[in-house]
């Protein structure tokens, strides 16, 4: 996976600059628009293999990882009807749909009940709030026909990738 794709590049050297600077001054440098690029008129990193989903459950690409485990990127693939658990996030996340139509509810947890914020439709070339770790919980799905590929970068090293990254919500 590295050498990074071309079309990738741009998004993670401005990655790398956001993880140092939320990590170190807590400073949030603007993602969104190299994020855009790379899921719009950039996305020659998206492969046939990435809308070749995992009938079990949303399945991972890893298409990125940091030389110092700042940050990864991955590609994620929703196949109909899939969606995540009810989750925040350990980490910084960010992420924008490269294909397909992707639905996200957002919620947040004041007491032991969730109490839904909203839903969103994303479509190809779009991008979700940016979450930097916070209180907030959501949950994507893919409520189209057709497979989804979402891309996503996390500040989180490689091999915690399964476990550091989603905060599930547990009902009380
Ligand atoms: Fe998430």
């Amino acid at each position: 996976m590295n050498p990074i794709h071309p079309d990738l590049a741009p998004l993670a050297r401005i990655a790398k600059t956001f993880s140092r600077e939320f990590r170190t001054t807590g400073k949030v440098t603007d993602l969104g628009s190299v994020l855009r690029e790379a899921v719009g008129e950039k996305r020659g990193w998206l492969r046939a293999e990435h809308r070749v989903g995992d009938p079990e459950r949303y399945m991972r690409h890893l298409v990125y990882v940091d030389p110092d485990d700042d940050f990864v990127i991955t590609a994620i693939t929703w196949l109909p009807e899939q969606q995540s658990p009810v989750h925040g996030h350990y980490v910084w996340c960010a992420y924008g749909i490269a294909e397909g139509e992707l639905t996200e509810e957002q919620f947040r947890a004041p007491g032991a009940l969730l109490e839904p914020l909203g839903t969103k439709v994303l479509r190809a070339g779009e991008i979700a709030d940016l979450d930097l770790g916070g209180p907030i919980y959501h949950r994507v799905s893919n409520r189209s026909s057709r497979p989804l590929v979402s891309l996503h970068v996390y500040g989180v090293a490689a091999d915690r990738l399964t476990t550091g990254i989603n905060r599930l919500y547990a009902e009380a």
